[in-house]
């Protein structure tokens, strides 16, 4: 029926049909409207796991519009002011408490680093669950992992910003790690840091990776990852293929137009986590020392060492399996290991579509090995995140290392047990009730 009204408006020759026939005449509009929303063809059965897509899209523009004006205010200058704070510190406390709401535009940001990798870690596991990583979505999977590396990258960079005691030591850590590479290491972290020590010019050039490079890669990625999610049309929790059966006019039987029915139902998702969103802004914005560590309301010093130095929550899975590699091998330090395995957990991810041999995508129709190992893989995702936050003993390291094998087993064994395990058949057609 909207089309037709389209056309009565441009015979009638009214305002907004001579306004969009002149700018389709000049600029795709209507073509691109009807090709990624009303006419772009959704399975009928998309549940909660899919209101994380477009989650993640408002996050993104919620931190692009909240940093434009955290920008307006922020100095990327670690020298000391009159009072002997670092220039880059005040300037945050200045927007905590003399710009007119800047305490708002600051925790919506700081709160929306974690909200991002909640939702992109939901975002994830829902491509997993239901192998939307699989053939023909293995570009979307793709560009879903650089999207990922270029998150951590983005809030590394950003976490530093504001020069407190974490910012400070946490990336003396992490840009240590370069040094651990054999051979050209120790130059290749002086290079990143851009000074023998963590100073001045590190600052500045985080400052320009997080509010420009970064930024661009990432609306890139995202863009990519859009257009190659229409290419080939969404997968859904059957894991059946909806193009593969079509009505007379070539529209897939169990899909429905994104707009208006995706584009209302994501509103509720929206809502929801506008809610819980506003909870933690106007309650708890410190969210118990995860979202923004206590220590990192103290000025950075770069002659006192805090006791306990942790990443956020975000990295600590990955952190911790930084430190659970602690023998040396080949004659390399265990560290350089340690930064191996590290990178590893993260872009294993990129080899998922060709490690998984399961003869259905779907968790509905795969058979117990699947749920079991992926259940366990989950746990001890989640152990190594908690491990991550807290100083090491041998215990915790040993638990650390136990968990690395499993993580790295889920991934290494499943061209093997993902076709041992014992499938149902896929349905022809979505389920939907
Ligand atoms: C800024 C971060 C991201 C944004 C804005 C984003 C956006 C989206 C959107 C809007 C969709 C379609 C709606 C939906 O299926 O939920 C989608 C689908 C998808 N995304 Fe992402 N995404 C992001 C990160 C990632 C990451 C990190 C991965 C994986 C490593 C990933 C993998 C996928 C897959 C496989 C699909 C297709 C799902 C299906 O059809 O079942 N995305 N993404």
């Amino acid at each position: 029926m909207a089309a037709s009204n389209y056309e009565k408006f441009k015979s009638d020759g009214t305002m907004v049909g001579n306004v969009t026939e002149w700018i389709d005449a000049r600029f795709p509009m209507t073509s691109m409207w009807k090709a990624h929303l009303s006419e772009y063809y959704a399975p009928k059965n998309f549940n909660f796991w899919y209101f994380f897509g477009s989650l993640a899209l408002l996050v993104l523009v919620l931190q692009i519009v909240t940093g434009i004006f955290l920008v307006m205010h922020y100095k990327p200058d670690a020298s000391l002011n009159a009072s002997g704070v670092p220039v880059a510190f005040a300037s945050v406390e200045y927007i905590m408490r003399d710009v007119p709401w800047g305490w708002l535009i600051r925790y919506m940001h700081s709160t929306g680093a974690s909200a991002f990798f909640i939702v992109v870690y939901l975002h994830m596991f829902r491509g997993v669950i239901y192998g939307s990583y699989r053939m023909p979505r293995e570009l979307i999977w793709i560009f879903g992992v650089m999207i990922f590396l270029a998150l951590m990258a983005e809030a590394f960079a950003g976490y530093l910003l504001p020069w407190g005691q974490m910012s400070y030591w946490g990336a003396q850590v992490i840009l240590n790690l370069f040094s651990a590479i054999p051979l050209v290491g120790n130059e290749l972290a002086t290079w990143i840091r851009g000074d023998f020590v963590i100073g001045d010019a590190t600052l500045n050039r985080m400052f320009s990776f997080h509010v420009i490079a970064i930024p661009l890669v990432l609306l890139g990625l995202v863009v990519a990852h859009i257009l190659a999610l229409h290419e080939v049309g969404s997968n859904n929790p059957d894991g059946v293929e909806i193009k593969k059966k079509k009505d007379e006019r070539g529209i897939p039987l169990d899909g429905i137009p994104f707009h208006p029915y995706y584009t209302v139902k994501d509103i509720v998702g929206v809502v929801g986590f506008l809610m819980a969103f506003s909870v933690i802004v106007f309650f708890m914005p410190e969210g118990g020392g995860y979202f923004l560590e206590y220590n990192n309301f103290v000025p950075a010093d770069p002659l006192v060492t805090p006791p306990h130095i942790a990443p956020v929550w975000y990295f600590t899975p990955y952190y911790s399996l930084l430190r659970a590699v602690t023998y040396p091998l080949f004659g390399i330090d265990a560290k350089f290991w340690g930064v191996v395995a590290m990178g590893a957990g993260v872009v294993i991810f990129a080899f998922l579509p060709w490690l998984d041999r399961s003869p259905v995508k779907s968790i509905r129709y795969r058979g117990p090995i699947f749920k079991w190992f992926l259940a366990i893989w989950v746990v001890c995702f989640f152990i190594l995140g908690y491990l991550g936050v807290l100083a090491p003993t041998p215990g915790r390291t040993l638990v650390s290392q136990i968990c690395t094998v499993i993580y790295f087993a889920f991934f290494l064994g499943m061209p093997i047990w993902s076709k041992l395990d014992k499938c149902q058949p896929e349905p022809d057609r979505v389920t939907f009730k």
